[in-house]
């Protein structure tokens, strides 16, 4: 009920024009839904630079025009559309890479948003042997964020008043799965990954069970990166890293996979538009050190439930930490995984 009142009565706010303004903001997923009303709001804001992830360049380009026509953007240089499929490692690093010659060219990096994400409601798996769920809102999330971290810290160490951001969508979904693999002594990623535990894990939590599970995912996997950032003299972390949940949002999410109708007809009556749901993220990125490594929902930080705080729930990050950053190092041995 908690949920339900704070989605329906919230006043959720824009930050102000001077946390925005000339500020490069990365938004992976902008040609649609959260993505693309947040880099509006951030063009209307004033934003100096916002780079448009996205994995079909004729739709970025689409959602480019729209933006630039409806805030009255005339500068086309503005807003970047690049390239990137989480469902490819290599093109999650080719944009990264990307963004590492924009940096090393002496652009900057003052938020990255990983907003890009799927809600697979059937078993299929990548070309790189992943389920698409677990690669795209896990693994191919986690190797960006790690990848841009370093320019996040860049842009920190040339211009000592720049506070980045880094910011993962997450869910409050978390709060209803059953997960029941993370107590299996194995690797949980692998048995996550066969078909034979999907099938499993759907009869006993729900057809929205693993979305579940990755956006618990993504929750350890901000608290993990926090742990890693480096602090200032003040003690203050030189990149702020937190996870926003956005609330129930009439975006394309479900309606793109095969939803269960009464889902869809809860959307329907109760969610937020894309458009008020998307505030979080600017929300998120311009938040204080008293967010880092925190769970934000309905723009404050909000206990995350048990599930995220036990004892227990420590050891299991722990372990999915150790687990998706050796698949990463696989796929990119010189992957910066202290700093
Ligand atoms: N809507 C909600 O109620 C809700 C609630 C909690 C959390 N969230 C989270 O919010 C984020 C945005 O969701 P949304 O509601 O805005 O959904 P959406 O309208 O479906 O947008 C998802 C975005 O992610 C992109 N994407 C999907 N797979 C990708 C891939 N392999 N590579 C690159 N981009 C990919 C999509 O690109 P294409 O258009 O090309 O497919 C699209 O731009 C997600 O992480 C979601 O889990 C949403």
């Amino acid at each position: 009920m908690a949920g339900l009142h704070g989605l329906l009565f919230t006043k959720l706010t824009l930050p102000p024009v001077s946390a925005i303004e000339k500020k490069t903001i990365l938004i992976t997923g902008a040609n649609t839904g959260l993505g693309r009303e947040a880099a509006r709001h951030a063009l209307s804001l004033g934003a100096g630079t916002i780079i448009m992830g996205v994995r079909t360049l004729s739709k970025g380009e689409e959602a480019k025009a729209n933006i630039e026509a409806t805030t009255g953007c005339a500068d086309k240089s503005k807003v970047l559309v690049w390239l990137i499929d989480l469902e490819s490692f290599n093109s999650v690093q080719e944009f990264a890479a990307r963004a590492q010659k924009y940096v090393s060219d002496g652009g900057r990096l003052d938020m990255a948003i990983m907003n890009a994400g799927i809600a697979s409601l059937q078993y299929a798996t990548t070309s790189n042997g992943w389920e698409r769920g677990i690669q795209v809102n896990v693994l191919s999330t986690t190797l960006l964020s790690l990848s841009l971290l370093p320019l996040l810290l860049h842009t920190r160490d040339q211009d000592p008043s720049a506070r980045p951001h880094l910011a993962l969508l997450t869910s409050d979904i978390h709060k209803s799965i059953k997960f029941p693999e993370r107590s299996s002594s194995d690797s949980i990623l692998s048995l996550l990954n066969g078909q034979e535990q999907w099938k499993k894990s759907q009869d006993i939590g729900g057809a929205t069970e693993r979305y579940g599970v990755t956006k618990l995912m993504d929750l350890f996997v901000t608290m993990q990166i926090a742990e890693l950032v480096p602090h200032d003299s003040f003690g203050e972390p030189l990149v702020i890293v937190n996870a926003v949940a956005p609330g129930f949002c009439k975006s394309d999410l479900l309606t793109r996979e095969n939803a269960p109708w009464i889902l869809k007809l809860v959307q329907a009556l109760f969610a937020r538009t894309v458009e008020n749901g998307s505030k979080t993220l600017l929300h998120a990125v311009t938040q204080g050190a008293e967010s880092h490594g925190k769970w934000l929902e309905n723009q404050a930080i909000t206990d995350p439930g048990t599930i995220v705080t036990s004892d227990e729930a420590a050891a299991v990050r722990n372990k999915l930490w150790v687990e998706i950053t050796s698949v990463l190092r696989d796929i990119d041995p010189k992957l910066q995984t202290q700093f």
